[in-house]
């Protein structure tokens, strides 16, 4: 039989890099060889009581569709965290539910982009997510990767961007903490960009879902702290309370845009479910949980830098994010060094994961123990001597 085959835009999006890892990691596994996941940004940590306990009270006796705009209460929790961490205030048509950020991310192009549309650039990091450049191809739009200037190439400047190109782009998105370096930026950075972004009529998106997980005094800015007109920013509970598995997040600001996509949203059908809702509620509410999640981080990254340090290898001190952005050894890319450092069962996520040029780099996600970090150092240690060796 002649079968239809697989579109061509499934074929540009393909798989994702850390579905692949997964799957060697789980044929290591088989074959008896241990394993220590840096890759995923996913933490190993226990999930606090408080969110437990609600999703375990959260259960109701009859069971109807979520709504796509989430429970009342749900609102009201997400307006408070973004009071009481940002001081501002989101009125409830501004706040919208996604069952994560990351398909709140790759739907997002379809509510501005179409196959007439003559605005269909979308600009974003260099080194990215990659949702923003998967949810691009999705609707035939066409993704500008933007890289700084040598000195500072994660930040790049929307100014810097041709007039032309400005006035077909249809959003920017930008993302600090940064994925994967964990970079941050100021007030003043963000300032920028809005001002280019509402002189071209673009719609500026932040993706800040790292925005709780940070280790200085300065917690990191959002962009709703300049506006809520043409933007919109992303949160999520996955890396402020390290309930991946539940699929939570929020989108908010510009109270059109957050309309305009709770009616597509309502035939995409990924409302979120109630019992997760009630639970997120409870997270959104609380701060405590976080703060303890921000305090063991911290230890496992401290240990993390010594060991980097021991090492000689080169990694961007940053004040964010639980990731450590480090160049390989000397004379390897990053896709070499993560190789040889996989054959024994170390995994982390070489810089072509997410783009181009910056390849001797590589992301290290500190998410697990610190007693399984320091297992996994001891054995990284013999990885990279040997390496050395090879290379006198
Ligand atoms: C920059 C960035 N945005 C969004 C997400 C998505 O998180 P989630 O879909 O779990 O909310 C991630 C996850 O790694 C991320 O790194």
């Amino acid at each position: 039989m002649e079968k239809i085959a697989i579109s061509t835009v499934a074929q540009e999006i393909g798989s994702y890099p850390i579905a692949e890892l997964i799957e060697k990691r789980a044929r290591l596994e088989r074959e008896g060889v241990k394993t220590y996941n840096f890759a995923p940004g996913d933490d190993a940590l226990p999930v606090s009581p408080l969110i437990l306990n609600a999703l375990r009270n959260s259960l109701p006796p009859t069971s109807f569709y979520p709504l796509v705009r989430g429970t009342e209460e749900l609102q009201e929790a997400i307006s408070n965290y973004l009071s009481r961490r940002f001081s501002v205030t989101v009125p409830k048509n501004g706040i919208l539910p996604v069952t994560g950020s990351k398909e709140g991310i790759y739907h997002l192009p379809s509510l501005l982009i179409d196959h007439t549309s003559t605005r269909r650039k979308v600009l974003g990091p260099a080194l990215a997510y990659p949702p923003y450049i998967k949810g691009t191809i999705a609707v035939n739009g066409e993704y500008l990767g933007l890289r700084g200037p040598d000195e500072a190439p994660y930040h790049f400047e929307l100014a810097d961007v041709p007039p032309e190109t400005l006035k077909d782009t249809a959003l920017a998105y930008l993302n600090f903490p940064h994925n994967p370096t964990g970079v941050g930026c100021s007030l003043e950075y963000l300032q920028r960009q809005l001002q280019v972004a509402q002189e071209y009529g673009f719609l500026l998106v932040s993706d800040e879902c790292y925005a709780d997980v940070y280790f200085g005094d300065s917690p990191p800015p959002s962009l709703l702290e300049l506006t809520q007109e043409g933007v919109l920013v992303f949160h999520s509970l996955s890396k402020r309370s390290g309930v991946t598995g539940y699929r939570s997040g929020f989108v908010a600001g510009d109270p059109e845009y957050i309309d305009g996509y709770a009616r597509l949203r309502n035939s995409i059908g990924t409302a979120l479910p109630e019992p997760i809702a009630l639970a997120s509620t409870v997270a959104w509410n609380d701060d405590e949980h976080v703060r303890e999640r921000r305090e063991v981080f911290s230890e496992v990254r401290k240990r993390a830098i010594k060991f980097f340090n021991e090492l000689s290898l080169e990694f961007l001190t940053t004040e964010a994010t639980f990731y450590l952005w480090g160049k390989a050894l000397e004379g390897l890319s990053g896709n070499e060094y993560a190789d040889a450092l996989q054959k024994k069962g170390i995994f982390v996520s070489p810089a072509s994961f997410f783009g181009e040029g910056f390849d001797e780099w590589f992301r290290i996600s500190l998410v697990l123990s610190l007693e399984k970090t320091e297992e996994a150092f001891s054995l990284w240690r013999e990885v990279h001597n040997e390496l050395k060796q090879k290379r006198r």
